[in-house]
């Protein structure tokens, strides 16, 4: 550094520029995310925060730099969540309201977003709709041909892809993929879902002109002039506390790390600092350096020989380079390969990850800390080499002798990467008749990425022909299987060089792979690992091999159908062909059937709030700007399941200048309790007291000057446990059931048993006895994590904005934990973020958490939950085991069912006990004959289990299938008949849910069950797949169709409703908006129920209602929103109150269209408010007793494909069809049905929640949870919203759509299962067994290891051996 400092540094300020502002900075810590500066230094609120690990997209914006020389802008995404601010110098920024915004005006992207109907809770929509910017923008730069006025150069496929790193836990993707092809090139707007800009049916040029027109180049965000003429490459950013250094050249680079610089000086070297988002760095550093200047590191060139690549470019800049340039002198194989490659990276994190995270860094993590990378194996597999510079010294070595040495040294820099360009020849060998073949791999839980694999391979081949193919060369690389480094299997590879390929030789060679790759200790589903290596090098080299006339060059025609075109013709021709850019979603059909007899109730209007929840001007918690002096909270929580806590010591607490305080228990002030949730069933504490009882169980909260500080010393914290005398925790159900420990069901709620069992088992033809299935739980993963505002107020009162779905219970709950009257605390709920029951009891905490700190401290006090502590605090969906007996006949009719069924309630009653109900419920909707059950609620030293949408329900249902799907197995029947043959009939359905059933006519699953049969085409569907599985050896298809009933209750519900002078409305209700609509369809009632004054100007009066937040001072008795019914409640209660003011008006419009012949509203209501008429009503909607509760019904057929040798499950197509009564809005409904049942396939198939063993949650991030993406959802989603017509029970004849459909997803699960019983049943011809095979367990969540396993981890070895035996 001396020498550079010498000549005098070129030093400068931080400058920037957000959506156009200038920001200068001086002192700002380099650790500093772009995120954290937007959130709490700007008014851009936009991006959100939802993982902090890169993961999930919430936090997305544009990237603008200018290059001077070029005179060009580049433009490109970054999760502003891992970007570090100080790397932005000269950069431009834009964010979704930099786009448009309510004052300027929306962006087409935000007004096609809102009338698409592509956001509920609206909490991912502005990084969704930034994903979408930046593509619409850089699809403007390619030299495509220019589109029809109104679209961009985009295409359906690219525009899918654009939000494929972006999730969503509300919509289900389908209405998010419409609004962004809505502006792709090759659209077809017919091919487009329901949306507010046309009805179906209506002309492409009606659609058109009411499509929100967009012009691509008035679009386009400017260059902030200002930022220009800067130069960023100043040697270090002044900043007064700290450094950061942008060398521009090594010599620069090699003085910072010089001899002078003492030893103990912590280095930071950064490019795009993505890895943050694996590790998580909480280290300090003295120095950042940031490498993206030095030309050896920043360029990507090519020689004759290979390509270079600086270690600093970004891995979307290699693709490119990759895909675009002409790969030099290398042979037309050599540039294959280089395609392949590119091809493979795409698949790497996404694209917001890509554009920052740089080759070098990803290489460095591998060999540093073993990171499971794709791009060592892709790499190692062609041969590559490195550079690395230490000091003065230069070294090139192989990537695979890097990867080997030992942790390279902070203070040495990986330079540059080179890729040997390929010819023929690997290693020298290989005449002119060879020819090179290449090919990647990776099985990850996402097909399009943004999911670690779990073995990623890449192999290089060359072969001759010569009486069959010949081996001369070959490499096979293997990774991210659970090993150090990618590793090459030379085993392998020694014994396949030099071979003619047979299926002898393929059959050893896949017994050596499996020898070598073998994942290390305690790495997860290790035998799968090793069989996906076995199942990739048979896809490598069956093409070659020719086992048979009847198989293609040892494949079979739907392989050979997989292969790139080129190479299918002709089976022993290379594989060389490109990965096909499809479009990820086929058309779907959305079926509304609307009335419009309760104008505008009825319509399928836009989402209230939508557009500026696009743009981000919604405000949510998080939002609220920071009071003065406000402090920050992060929970410390127990590891433990059950121990004395004898102390906590928070170790950074002398570091972190802004801890202010540690409240615990012991902080709760005289006269208030230890109590942090409350139900009917009772209370749980706010924090352990001396003993902690779980695992998650906080313990306290750390009060900081920021969130990062209270972050850090949470993370700190060295809790001292102490077992002593205490008895060993209770961790499973079985344990519970030796100790009995299980919670109290009240005899209300503790469902009532059917028939005689002895008899119906008596009746039997065939018996299943004591067969067990188990289930899991679910994380609610809604984006936006627990969250909480406390400010002290006036006369020790606190006000508390939270996240909460109850806000009446926190206020409850806060009032008794400080010991103040109920008046004393004000709840402020405006929006939550996704809640889906998780933010019902859970939110409760948080909110006291906050309120307790606040108390005690006198400032206001906020928190913001990580991910992980939210998914660890949280408990999630209940798990339960289930033991059960069933006897039918030989047609399939069930007599009698009996169930045994524990229930893990975790350490605290929360809303456990309604669980035995909920179970039943659903599972009832088969007649079992005779049905008994002993139900156990258990409590065990896990965390409380709590609501997640469809609690209890969706296991009843899925139970139900197993059930009917084991009698079908064990008949040698269609699952289908079985289903058919045990609906219910009217009557069967009033003995098993009495009262609720109500009227037949009310009962229409059967009609559904058979329409939908009709509609789905199931009959001819069943014979193709039939004849695709017969066809198919390593893909097998199923479909299933299965029916829900599902019990729903309507709570009483609060709402007022006032008029203001001129003529606008405000609403308050006492249903939160979690984004399931609750306001839109309010809003439509009150305009519909108004509207019956019958004066003029009322057709608008949609526009004039404002629906405000929730404040538990000011409408009482809020409840619950939960159940799916708060909704209707809402509507209700403000329907009660708008007849109240359409009496009281009555006489004035009377008198008024009397005396002017007619009247407006806007005049009515001024003279109403000089003539003193009360516009303000309040009510209380309280439901008559005998029509509280009501049965839904719905049923889905789905059909997918399975990948018999990855286990990977593709969702083909899945029509749905349930029952809305007239829905109030079918749009929302819809987006409720297929959002719902999004999420069921997340439970389903996707989202393993795993615990270590003392049940600490340790699926707790981006990484290793995994809810469905744009990729894993049906590729084709039918849905009719059907209409049953008039229910006089009902309000407005509608009924609930928010749980129910979720329940319909266990059809892919059983699809699945289908698709696995035809795998078995070929695994066992080659084996040559005889028998049925139907019998198995599929577990939920019936992830690729599962579904693999069961159909063999050895199908590839089982069949080789049957070829070989022949
Ligand atoms: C959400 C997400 C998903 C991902 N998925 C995948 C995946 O599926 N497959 C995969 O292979 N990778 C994946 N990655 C990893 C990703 O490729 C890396 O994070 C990225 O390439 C790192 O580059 P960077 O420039 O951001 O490195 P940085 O974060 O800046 O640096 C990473 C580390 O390397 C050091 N370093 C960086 N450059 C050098 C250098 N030239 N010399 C010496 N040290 C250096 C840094 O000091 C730091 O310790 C994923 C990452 C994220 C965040
Ligand atoms: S918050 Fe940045 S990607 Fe999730
Ligand atoms: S709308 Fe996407 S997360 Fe809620």
């Amino acid at each position: 550094m001396e020498e550079t400092e010498k000549k005098g540094p070129r030093n400068g300020n931080l400058v920037f520029a957000i959506n156009g502002e200038k920001f200068e900075l001086t002192n700002i810590d380099p650790s500093t995310t772009l995120l954290e500066f937007l959130r709490s230094h700007t008014r851009f609120k936009s991006p959100k925060l939802g993982c902090g690990e890169g993961g999930c997209g919430a936090c997305v914006v544009l990237l603008s730099k200018h290059d001077p020389i070029l005179d060009q802008v580049e433009d490109f995404t970054v999760s502003s969540c891992l970007t570090l601010l100080c790397s932005l110098n000269g950069c431009s920024i834009t964010t979704s309201e930099g786009l448009g915004n309510s004052k300027d005006g929306f962006h087409p992207i935000h007004e096609r977003f809102a009338g698409f109907h592509a956001s509920q809770c609206g909490f991912c929509t502005p990084g969704m709709c930034m994903s979408l910017f930046s593509a619409l923008t850089n699809a403007e730069k390619t030299h495509g041909p220019e589109p029809l006025t109104g679209f961009s150069k985009l295409t359906v496929s690219e525009a899918e892809r654009a939000i494929a790193g972006n999730l969503c836990r509300c919509t289900g993707y389908r209405p998010i993929a419409d609004a962004c092809k809505s502006f792709a090139a090759d659209v077809d707007l017919e091919d487009l879902g329901i949306n507010s800009f046309w009805r179906k049916g209506e002309p492409k040029e009606v659609k058109l002109k009411r499509l929100p027109s967009y012009y691509p180049k008035d679009r386009v965000t400017k260059f902030p002039e200002f930022l220009k003429g800067r130069s960023t490459l100043k040697m270090k950013i002044n900043l007064e506390n700290f450094s950061w250094y942008i060398p521009t050249n090594l010599e620069e680079l090699r003085s910072l790390f010089n001899s002078n610089v003492a030893d103990d000086v912590q280095i930071k070297l950064v490019v795009g600092s993505t890895g943050m988002g694996y590790y998580k760095e909480l280290e300090h550093y003295d120095r950042y350096i940031d490498l993206r200047y030095v030309p050896e590191l920043s360029m990507i060139r090519r020689n004759e020989k290979e390509i270079i690549i600086g270690a600093a470019v970004t891995i979307s800049r290699v693709i490119v380079f990759l895909k675009e340039n002409d790969t030099g002198n290398s042979s037309s194989d050599g540039k294959q390969v280089f395609l392949k490659i590119a091809n493979h990276m795409e698949k790497i994190a996404s694209g917001f990850i890509r554009n920052s995270g740089s080759i070098g860094g990803n290489l460095v993590m591998a060999q540093r800390k073993h990171f499971p990378s794709d791009i060592t194996t892709i790499l190692i597999a062609v041969s590559s080499t490195v550079s690395i510079m230490t000091g003065h010294k230069h070294e090139t070595l192989t990537l695979e002798e890097f990867l080997a040495r030992p942790p390279i040294h902070t203070r040495s820099v990986l330079l540059s990467i080179q890729v040997p360009l390929l010819d023929r020849k690997i290693n020298g060998n290989g005449g002119s008749g060879s020819k090179l073949a290449f090919e990647t791999y990776r099985a990850s839980p996402r097909p399009l990425g943004n999911a670690l694999p779990y073995l990623n391979a890449a192999f290089l081949v060359n072969v001759s022909h010569a009486n069959g193919v010949i081996v001369n060369d070959i490499r096979l690389v293997f990774g991210a299987y659970g090993t150090k480094h990618s590793i090459r299997a030379r085993k392998v590879e020694d014994y396949l060089s030099g071979k003619r390929l047979s299926a002898n030789v393929l059959y050893e060679a896949v017994k050596l792979v499996k020898g070598a790759v073998i994942p290390e200790f305690g790495t997860s589903y290790a035998a799968y690992r090793s069989s996906l290596a076995v199942s990739f090098l048979f896809q490598f080299l069956s093409p070659f091999v020719n086992f048979g006339s009847a198989i293609c060059g040892g494949l079979s025609d739907e392989l050979v159908g997989h292969l790139p075109k080129d190479s299918s013709t002709n089976c022993n021709e290379i594989s060389t062909g490109q990965l096909v850019n499809s479009a990820v979603l086929s058309s779907a059909k959305q079926e509304v059937q609307s009335g419009r007899e309760y104008y505008p109730v009825g319509e399928p209007t836009t989402k209230s709030g939508s557009a500026i929840q696009a743009s981000g001007e919604a405000v949510y918690v998080d939002d609220i700007p920071s009071p003065p002096n406000c402090l920050h909270g992060a929970f410390i929580y127990s590891t433990k399941p059950l121990a004395h806590v004898r102390g906590v010591e928070i170790k950074s607490y002398t570091q972190l200048n802004g801890v202010a305080a540690v409240i615990s228990y012991k902080d709760i002030p005289e006269g208030g309790e230890n109590v942090g949730s409350k139900t009917i069933f009772g209370v749980e504490p706010l924090f352990a007291d001396d003993l902690t009882r779980c695992a998650g169980e906080p313990i306290a909260l750390v009060v900081a000057e920021t969130q990062k500080s209270a972050n850090i010393a949470a993370n700190s914290a060295v809790i001292n446990y102490d077992t002593e005398n205490l008895d060993p925790p209770i961790l499973t159900v079985e344990e519970a059931v030796k100790r009995s420990s299980f919670f109290e069901v009240p005899p209300f709620l503790y469902p009532e048993k059917v028939g005689d069992f002895s008899k119906g088992m008596a009746e039997a033809d065939h018996k299943i006895l004591c067969s067990e299935i188990k289930l899991g739980s679910q994380n609610h993963f809604y984006m936006e994590t627990q969250t909480a505002l406390a400010v002290p107020d006036e006369d020790n009162c606190m006000v508390v904005y939270s996240s909460i779905q109850v806000p009446e219970y926190a206020q409850i709950v806060i009032a008794k934990c400080l010991g103040l009257p109920q008046h004393n605390v004000r709840v402020i709920t405006r929006r939550v973020g996704g809640g889906f029951g998780g933010k019902a009891i859970r939110a409760m905490p948080v909110a006291t958490a906050c309120a307790l700190a606040a108390h005690k401290l006198r400032r206001p006090v906020r928190t913001y939950l990580n991910r992980k502590t939210d998914m660890i605090i949280t408990g999630g969906r209940h798990p339960m085991k289930i033991t059960y007996s069933v006897g039918f006949k030989s047609n399939g009719k069930v007599t009698a069912l009996h169930l045994d069924i524990l229930i893990d309630a975790g350490i605290g009653a929360d809303i456990s006990p309604v669980m035995p109900l909920n179970v039943l419920g659903s599972l009832k909707k088969y007649n079992w004959g005779a049905l008994s059950f002993d139900i156990k609620v258990c409590k065990t030293n896990r965390s409380s289990k709590t609501a997640m949408r469809g609690p209890g329900e969706v296991q009843g249902s899925f139970i139900a299938e197993t059930i009917v799907e084991n009698v079908a197995s064990i008949l040698l029947m269609e699952v289908d008949s079985v289903r058919n043959i045990n609906l219910h009939t009217f009557e069967s359905l009033n003995v098993f849910y009495g009262g609720s059933a109500g009227e037949a006519p009310e009962y229409t699953l059967g009609e559904i069950w058979d329409k939908l049969g009709a509609s789905s085409c199931m009959v001819q569907r069943i014979k193709t797949i039939e004849q695709f599985n017969q066809r198919n050896r390593w893909h097998k298809r199923g479909i299933s169709r299965v029916p829900i009933v599902h019990q729903l209750i309507v709570r009483p519900t609060p709402g007022r409703v006032s008029i203001l002078w001129d003529g606008s409305i405000v609403v308050e209700v006492g249903g939160i908006e979690l984004g399931q609509g609750l306001w839109t369809k309010v809003k439509q009632m009150t305009a519909y129920a108004l509207s019956s004054i019958g004066c003029d100007g009322t057709e608008n009066l949609l526009e004039k209602v404002r629906v405000i937040q929730s404040d538990s001072l000011s409408l009482v008795q809020g409840g619950f929103t939960s159940g799916s019914t708060t909704s209707e409640s809402s509507c209700e209660a403000v329907r009660l109150c708008c007849n109240i003011l359409v009496e009281r008006l009555g006489p004035l419009k009377s008198k008024l269209q009397e005396q002017m012949g007619a009247v407006n509203w806007n005049a009515l209501i001024l003279q109403a408010h000089f003539e003193a008429v009360n516009l303000a009503v309040n009510s209380y909607y309280v439901p008559d007793l005998n029509s509280m509760q009501y049965l839904n019904y719905g049923a889905a057929v789905s059909e997918v494909e399975i990948d018999i040798l990855t286990g990977e499950t593709k969702i083909m197509q899945s029509d749905i069809m349930y029952d809305c009564g007239q829905s109030m809005n079918p749009a929302v409904d819809l987006g409720q049905i297929e959002g719902a049942f999004v999420q069921g396939i997340g439970f389903f198939m996707l989202e393993e929640y795993l615990t270590d063993a003392d049940g600490l949650t340790i699926s707790d991030s981006t990484w290793t949870y995994k809810i469905p993406t744009i990729d894993t959802i049906p590729k084709q989603l039918n849905v009719e919203v059907w209409n049953s017509g008039h229910n006089k029970k009902r309000v407005l004849s509608s009924k609930a759509s928010g749980e129910p459909p979720l329940l319909l997803a266990v059809s892919v699960h059983c699809a699945t299962r289908a698709a696995i019983k035809e795998a078995r049943k070929q695994l066992k011809s080659w084996s040559r067994i005889d028998g049925p095979d139907s019998a198995f367990q599929l577990d939920v969540p019936a992830i690729m290891p599962v579904v693999k396993n069961l159909c063999g981890l050895d199908i590839v070895e089982r069949y080789l051996e049957s070829l070989l035996t022949d």
